[in-house]
C-alpha cells in the first residue's frame, strides 16, 4: 500500500495543442479578439485580395480567432461557405456570436494539425499570425494542403519571422513556444509539404505611426518603426492542377 499523503501533487501533463487553447482562451476572455482585428486587418485585407476568391468559393480560415477575416472573406465567397476553425474555443465562442447575421460562415474547434475535413473540400485556405504557434507546422502544412483541391491555393502572413528583428522581442513575451523560421524556411517547409508555385511577399500596414506611439508590443517606438518598415511575410503555396 503506499501513502500518498506527503506525495507532491502530479502536475497534469498538457499537449502543446491544451497550452495554445488556455493561451488564447485568455486572449479571448481579456477582449483580445477585436484588437488582433485592429492590429492585423490593414494587412489582412491586402493578402485576401491577393488570394482572388470567387463568389461561390469554399473558403478555410486556419486560426480565426474573433472571426473577422472569415466574416470578410464571407463577403466576398456569397454564393459560397467560409469556415473558420481555431483551437480556442473561448475564440470560437466570441466568433460564433460576432457572425450570427452572417449566413454563409461557420466556426469549429479544431486543431490545424487534424483539420476535421474532406480531402480538396475547399478551393481557397488562409491564415493570419497563427503558423509559427502550431507545434508541428509541417503536419499543419500538410493538412491544408490536403483539404485543399487542385488548382486551389493558401494563403497566409506571419509577422514573427527571422528577417524581422524587433519582432524576435515577442519570443519572450509570449506564454507559448513559437516557432521563428526565415523567408526562405518557410518557403522550403511549403514545398515539403507539397505546394508547388510558392512565392513569398512582404505586405505593409499604411496606418501612420503615431508620435506618441506607447504600443505594449515593443520595447520603443524606435523598434515598432523597424518592425513595420520590414513589413509582414505573406506565404503563398497552390495545389498543382
Ligand atoms: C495571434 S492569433 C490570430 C487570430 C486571427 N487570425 C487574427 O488575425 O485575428 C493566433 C490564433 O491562432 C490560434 N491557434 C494557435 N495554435 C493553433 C492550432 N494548432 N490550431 C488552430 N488554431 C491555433 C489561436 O487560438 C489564435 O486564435
Amino acid at each position: 500500500m503506499s501513502n500518498t499523503s506527503n506525495a507532491t501533487p502530479i502536475k497534469p501533463i498538457q499537449s502543446r495543442d491544451e497550452r495554445l487553447r488556455l493561451e488564447f482562451n485568455d486572449w479571448a476572455r481579456a477582449g483580445r479578439g477585436p484588437g488582433m482585428e485592429k492590429g492585423h486587418r490593414p494587412v489582412g485585407e491586402q493578402a485576401i485580395e491577393l488570394m482572388r476568391i470567387s463568389s461561390e468559393a469554399q473558403v478555410i480560415d486556419i486560426g480565426c480567432g474573433s472571426g473577422w477575416a472569415a466574416r470578410l472573406m464571407a463577403e466576398k465567397a456569397r454564393e459560397g461557405r467560409v469556415v473558420g476553425i481555431d483551437v480556442s474555443d473561448e475564440m470560437i465562442r466570441v466568433a460564433r456570436e460576432s457572425s450570427a447575421a452572417v449566413s454563409n460562415v461557420e466556426f469549429h474547434v479544431a486543431s490545424a494539425e487534424k483539420l476535421p475535413f474532406d480531402d480538396a473540400e475547399f478551393m481557397r485556405a488562409f491564415s493570419m499570425e497563427s503558423l509559427y504557434y502550431y507545434t508541428d507546422m509541417l503536419a499543419a502544412l500538410k493538412e491544408i494542403r490536403r483539404v485543399l483541391r487542385a488548382g486551389g491555393r493558401f494563403v497566409t502572413v506571419v509577422d514573427l519571422y527571422e528577417e524581422n528583428e524587433p519582432s524576435h522581442q515577442w519570443i519572450d513575451q509570449l506564454k507559448v513556444a513559437v516557432h521563428l523560421l526565415s523567408e526562405s524556411q518557410y518557403c522550403s517547409l511549403f514545398e515539403s509539404a507539397g505546394f508547388s508555385n510558392v512565392q513569398s511577399q512582404r505586405l505593409y500596414d499604411p496606418a501612420l505611426i503615431p508620435e506618441d506611439y506607447q504600443g505594449g508590443s515593443f520595447k520603443s517606438r524606435e523598434d515598432y518603426i523597424r518592425y513595420r518598415e520590414a513589413g509582414s511575410l505573406m506565404l503563398v503555396g497552390e495545389v498543382a492542377a
